[in-house]
């Protein structure tokens, strides 16, 4: 596998051969759940980069940024043994030189839920992913339906500005107690770890309800909060049940929803969701 830093050695990369790309961006410190996403993007076209970047602007000033867990050097190794044909690994300024300041605003996708509790978060990952975009051309890139709103907006972008790029949504990879994979997992003390499997019971409880008949927006979130409050390491920051589309809260569920929470455990924040 080629490690490359620079914006110039990627185009080179990419201009060397006519070959189907896929693209797997992601902030690094990888376990399984992205090693998926770059598996079946291994399977699925000729050549395969993924990017590895801590996005500075989707954090918001009293987030995780600065203690956002980092190792190079085991990311390597992991991408490497999944296959991935090259790694681009810029420095903040290569992304973002001085004078950079266009925003990518996605509209309405992106203010509710996550959007709402981290203003400018979603403008962080928009901006990011159309440079990513821009800079390797890949025919389809792989993005996690853990971060159900993010897969969204990142949908919602490419067909708003007909970028010409397959986006493919791939399952969340969980532990076997259910706990979805996250880098963030990492903030865990052994107590908190065995509490965070609350959100997975939270949604499994809300999903059993919605199978017993339930359709009432205000009941499944009474749900999830019941399972959540039983929890006294587990702080709720939301609960929702939403469009699946376009995240807007639902009284009573007809079509596809998205049920979906953000949960403090600790010093962790932690989201997860479930598509019923
Ligand atoms: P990061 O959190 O590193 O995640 C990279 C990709 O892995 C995302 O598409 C995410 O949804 C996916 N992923 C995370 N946990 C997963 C799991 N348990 N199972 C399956 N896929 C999982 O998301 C980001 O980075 C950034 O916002 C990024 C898109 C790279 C832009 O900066």
């Amino acid at each position: 596998m080629k490690l490359v830093t620079t914006i110039a050695e990627a185009r080179t990369w990419r201009r060397d051969s006519r070959s189907s790309l896929g693209l797997v961006p992601t902030m690094g410190y990888l376990h399984a759940g992205h090693v998926s996403l770059v598996e079946r993007a291994r399977r699925e076209n000729e050549r395969l980069a993924a990017t590895l970047f801590v996005n500075p602007t989707q954090f918001g000033p009293n987030e995780d940024l600065a203690r956002y867990p980092r190792d190079l050097e085991c990311d390597t190794r992991l991408l490497a043994e999944a296959g991935c044909d090259l790694l681009f690994a810029p420095a903040v300024a290569e992304i973002y030189p001085p004078g950079c300041a266009t925003r990518v605003d996605v509209g309405p996708t992106a203010t509710p839920l996550e959007g709402l509790r981290r203003p400018g978060h979603f403008a962080g990952v928009a901006t990011v992913v159309l440079k990513l975009l821009n800079i390797f051309a890949p025919e389809r890139a792989y993005f996690g339906q853990k971060d159900a709103q993010q897969l969204g907006v990142i949908r919602r972008m490419v067909r708003d500005l007909d970028l010409p790029v397959e986006v493919i949504g791939c399952p969340t990879l969980r532990e076997t107690d259910g706990l979805a994979l996250s880098s963030r997992n990492s903030y865990l003390g052994p107590a908190e770890r065995i509490a965070a499997t609350v959100l997975h019971r939270a949604l499994q409880a809300a999903r059993a309800a919605y199978n017993a008949g339930q359709r009432s927006g205000d009941q499944l979130r009474a749900v999830m909060l019941q399972v959540l409050a039983a929890e006294p390491l587990a702080r709720a920051d939301y609960v929702s049940v939403a469009d699946a589309d376009s995240f807007v809260e639902l009284d009573h569920v007809t079509g596809r929803a998205l049920l979906s929470m953000a949960v403090f455990v600790g010093k962790a924040r932690l989201i997860d969701n479930v598509v019923i």
